[in-house]
């Protein structure tokens, strides 16, 4: 059954939450806090009663249990006709469940899969789970700026021609910079090829909403799509939302039975609530908000763009390879003309005035905003900006990065999964080279996975970490964050 016209301004989950959180109903249930009495009063004080009365848990009549279809299930369902997909899945351990799920449910063993080689971990993490084969794309790259793109649907097509067995390609739109990729021509590419497409759309939860946003991958022809509703669209922190399109190649009920297996059994009301409203919020107000949002955006750029040394990277590059639109809720700076590194700018930003950006890199600094941005602090920002510029810039151009990992050759010799669960070992770096990786590492900045489980460790990927390291980046994923040892196959295993 799918939603009924007009009920979009109401948020039956969070309602049914309300309703018994605050009647004084008798519980005999988990959890133990019981609505916040048998609570430690450094929390209660902390999260006030409010938040924990309403930390209820699954399977309570009127909630997600009794006549069909329960609040729950009203909830997801006008969340799929906010998006226009055919089943929607509330998510509580953010979009990395999704991706868990969606290798699960396509990439069993023996499946294959393209992936485009700048994906979230998380899509990496679903293969060691699923036992799924992969191939990988590399996403088009600006080297100059160390900023990988999307996947351009002709690279799609031609990858996708040359392996005929593959059943899905997972690929990312927007990237972490906000670059939108071709969602439509990929989703005809797939579908010439037989395969589904599925879209990483985690920084993409808004689009659609507004006509100056790219538009949403479904409406695009994706056959699935995840969005981390929490990074922009204002739910809380670790929730997000798996959509299913409709008449789409991806079977809703294999997705739901791989949703279950990496979903909790008592997922948290709060983060299910916050789903619920933020989906109200996006339907009913998305458009205004937005509006409001994107005139302020337009304003800081135009202000940052007159800082001396300073460049917005955004809609500029859209029509190179791999951008076909950008989010200008994403404020990326090229701060290279300022002889100083993003990373300095951001120290001297945090130092000075307490502003925290969401990315630094080498070459630039990124701002994310949210649906409903305050506009006083982005004001403020221009000012603060330009301060800190003028203090700090030098002559010359800031550093440019370690070779990038995309233009690196991989070599892959063990299946993901076994490499991840074989017998490994740590061994020094340098001692690495030439053997087999049991470790997924990716470098935030840029983001792109230098080095997959079963894949030949080479000197270039570990001169490239190694730099990555230096330049003050995280390595995310590595065993030994200071990247002094590696865990790689056991010799008899290579
Ligand atoms: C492209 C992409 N996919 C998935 C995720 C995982 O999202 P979450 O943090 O909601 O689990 C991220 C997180 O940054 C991401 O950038």
């Amino acid at each position: 059954m799918s939603a009924r016209p007009g009920e979009q301004p109401t948020a039956p989950y969070l309602e049914a939450v309300v309703s018994y959180g605050f009647r004084g109903s008798t519980r005999f249930h988990v959890p133990g806090h019981k609505g916040g009495e048998g609570a430690d009063p450094g929390l209660r004080s902390a999260l006030g009663d409010r938040a924990l009365a309403l930390d209820v848990s699954q399977d309570i009549e009127g909630i997600d249990v009794g006549a069909a279809p329960t609040p729950y299930e009203r909830a997801e369902r006008l969340a799929a006709a906010a998006y226009g997909a055919d089943r929607t899945w509330f998510l509580t351990n953010g979009a990395t469940q999704g991706n868990h799920a969606l290798c699960l449910a396509l990439a069993g063993p023996h499946a294959h899969v393209l992936i485009q080689r700048n994906s979230h971990a998380s899509v990496i993490d679903g293969l060691v789970l699923s036992g799924g084969m992969a191939s990988f794309l590399p996403p088009e790259y600006d080297a100059e700026l160390g900023m990988a793109h999307g996947v351009a649907p002709e690279a799609l097509a031609a990858a996708l021609a040359r392996s005929p067995e593959v059943g899905a390609a997972f690929i990312v739109s927007p990237t972490y910079y906000g670059m939108a990729a071709d969602v439509r021509s990929c989703a005809q590419a797939a579908h010439a090829a037989g395969a589904a497409l599925i879209v990483d759309n985690a920084w993409g939860s808004h689009f659609g909403f507004h006509p100056a946003l790219p538009p949403s991958p479904l409406r695009e022809g994706a056959d699935a799509v995840l969005a981390s509703t929490h990074k922009i669209v204002g739910s809380l922190t670790q929730s997000a939302m798996l959509h299913v399109a409709r008449d789409g190649i991806v079977d809703p009920d294999a997705v739901a039975r791989a949703v279950r297996v990496v979903r909790s059994t008592s997922p948290s009301s709060l983060l299910l609530a916050s789903l619920d409203s933020a989906r109200r919020q996006l339907a009913v107000h998305g458009e205004a908000l937005l509006e409001r949002t994107l005139a302020a955006s337009a304003r800081a750029r135009a202000a940052i763009e007159a800082v001396p040394g300073c460049t917005v990277v955004g809609e500029k590059m859209v029509g190179r390879p791999g951008v076909a639109g950008w989010d200008p809720l994403r404020i990326v700076v090229d701060v290279r003309g300022t002889g100083c590194t993003g990373y300095e700018v951001a120290a001297a930003l945090r130092a000075a005035y307490d502003i925290y950006v969401e990315l630094a890199t080498h070459a630039t600094l990124v701002l994310v905003l949210g649906l409903g941005q305050p506009v006083e602090p982005l004001e403020r920002f221009a000012h603060d900006f330009a301060e800190t510029v003028r203090r700090i810039s030098r002559p010359g151009r800031g550093p440019v990065i370690a070779r990038p990992p995309v233009a690196l050759e991989h070599q892959t010799v063990v299946p993901i999964r076994e490499a991840f669960l074989g017998a490994g070992e740590p061994i020094p770096v340098r001692e690495a080279i030439g053997r087999i990786s049991c470790e997924s590492i990716a470098g935030y900045p840029p983001g792109v996975p230098a080095l997959l489980p079963g894949e030949r460790v080479t000197g270039e990927v570990v001169d490239y970490l190694r730099a990555l390291t230096a330049a003050g980046a995280r390595l995310h994923g590595a065993s030994d964050p200071s990247f002094t040892t590696l865990r790689v196959l056991v010799s008899s295993r290579q």
